[in-house]
This record gives C-alpha cells, sequence and structure tokens, in this order.
C-alpha cells in the first residue's frame, strides 16, 4: 500500500518524481495542477473559475478544490493507494485531508518533502515555460507562485515535521539520483 503526499515549491520536481512512482508502485498520481489545467482547456465551470488564478500564480479558492480532492480520493481506482501532488497547498487544505482520510479510512505513510533553491526553481520553470508554453511559467507568475509558496504551503513543513511524518530530499540533483533516494526512504 502506497499513500505519499508531495509538498515543495513550484518546480522542485513533484510531478517528474510523482509521476515516475505512480508507474512503479502502480498506484494513481493525483495532480490537483493537473486536474485543474485539463479543466482549463475543456473550458468546464472549475476551469472557467480557476484560470484567472492560475494565471496569476495565485491559489485556486478551497471551495473549488477541496470537493474535487474528496470526490477523487473516493475513487474506486485509489483502493491500492494514491500519490498526491500539490495538495495540500495550505494549512486549511492539510486539516481537511486529515479528516477525509480519517472519515474514508485511508491514512497516509509520509510527506515527500522536494527542497531546490529559488534560482535553480526559476530557471527550470522559465526554460519549462519557454519549451511547453505553460500559461504560468512566465517570470513573474513564477516568482509570484513561489512568493505565494512562502506565504501558504511553507509552514506545511513544520506541520508535517512536528507530526513526523515529513522526509526531506534535495531535490537539486539529477532526476534519477533524487528517484533513487525517494526508493530509498519508502521502500
Ligand atoms: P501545480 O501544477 O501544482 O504547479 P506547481 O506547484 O507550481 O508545480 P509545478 O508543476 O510547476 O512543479 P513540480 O514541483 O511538479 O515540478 P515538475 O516535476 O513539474 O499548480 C499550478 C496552479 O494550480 C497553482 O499555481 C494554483 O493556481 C493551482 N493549484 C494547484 N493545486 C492547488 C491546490 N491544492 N489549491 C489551490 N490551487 C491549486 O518539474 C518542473 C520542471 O523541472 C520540469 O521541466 C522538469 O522536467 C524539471 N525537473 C524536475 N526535476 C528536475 C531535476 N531533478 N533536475 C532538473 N530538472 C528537473
Amino acid at each position: 500500500m502506497t499513500r505519499l503526499v508531495f509538498l515543495g515549491p513550484p518546480g522542485a520536481g513533484k510531478g517528474t518524481q510523482a509521476k515516475q512512482f505512480s508507474v512503479l508502485c502502480a498506484v494513481p498520481h493525483i495532480s490537483t495542477g493537473d486536474i485543474l489545467r485539463s479543466a482549463v482547456s475543456q473550458g468546464t465551470e472549475l476551469g472557467k473559475k480557476a484560470q484567472l488564478y492560475m494565471n496569476a500564480g495565485e491559489l485556486v479558492p478551497d471551495v473549488l478544490i477541496l470537493d474535487l480532492i474528496r470526490e477523487r480520493l473516493s475513487s474506486p481506482d485509489v483502493s491500492p493507494g494514491w500519490l498526491l501532488d500539490g495538495f495540500p497547498r495550505n494549512v486549511e487544505q492539510a486539516i481537511f485531508l486529515d479528516t477525509l482520510l480519517e472519515e474514508i479510512g485511508q491514512p497516509f505513510e509520509c510527506v515527500v518533502n522536494l527542497d531546490v533553491p529559488d534560482e535553480v526553481l526559476v530557471s527550470r520553470l522559465v526554460q519549462r515555460g519557454l519549451d511547453e508554453g505553460r500559461a504560468d511559467d512566465t517570470e513573474g507568475t513564477i516568482r509570484n507562485r513561489l512568493e505565494v509558496y512562502r506565504q501558504r504551503t511553507e509552514p506545511l513543513i513544520d506541520f508535517y515535521r512536528s507530526r513526523q511524518q515529513l522526509v526531506s530530499i534535495d531535490g537539486n540533483q539529477p532526476i534519477e539520483v533524487v528517484t533513487a533516494e525517494l526508493n530509498k526512504i519508502v521502500s
């Protein structure tokens, strides 16, 4: 049974590592960013409401996110486990997750925190913006995403550390080295 939460600033490699792990452990990779981007590209009501926040590098309001997570974690395909990427993003979401997991009887193993210096994050994301054209990968928006991360998401490091659920990995290493460290920790 694999249930992990990936935490870290924008560009730390949460998605990259979670995608690989998802294949390795045969459990779904649940990325709130991917779910929201798909809603935006399909032009759904959720997508229309979320787009402005995402393009500005702000968090999408909890009221749009929490039901989505409840529904996703209640789906039958997550019974062998899951990898959460990009959720929780603030203390309110973390408390919601605790309550939800208790309700549905799915305790998680640990929170993997990927640590990467800001300038490396900015250069990775600027490069991705050039390569893939993701709307929020422009330098101004990237800097705001980092600021929002510091204010809203970083407090989760202490939140989970104080509960001895946090494992930190140096994410400023080649992708395969980070994967190998992750493997050691969770196997
Ligand atoms: P989201 O999609 O979650 O974006 P993010 O946190 O900014 O994460 P990224 O996807 O940019 O980074 P990552 O850590 O996954 O790194 P990745 O592996 O992609 O959220 C987008 C927006 O949606 C938010 O701003 C917000 O508006 C909204 N949102 C999402 N969830 C929300 C929530 N719960 N509540 C409210 N709003 C929410 O890698 C980045 C790049 O670096 C890639 O090009 C990759 O190839 C490269 N790379 C990765 N690892 C390495 C490495 N080790 N060495 C070199 N390059 C690497």
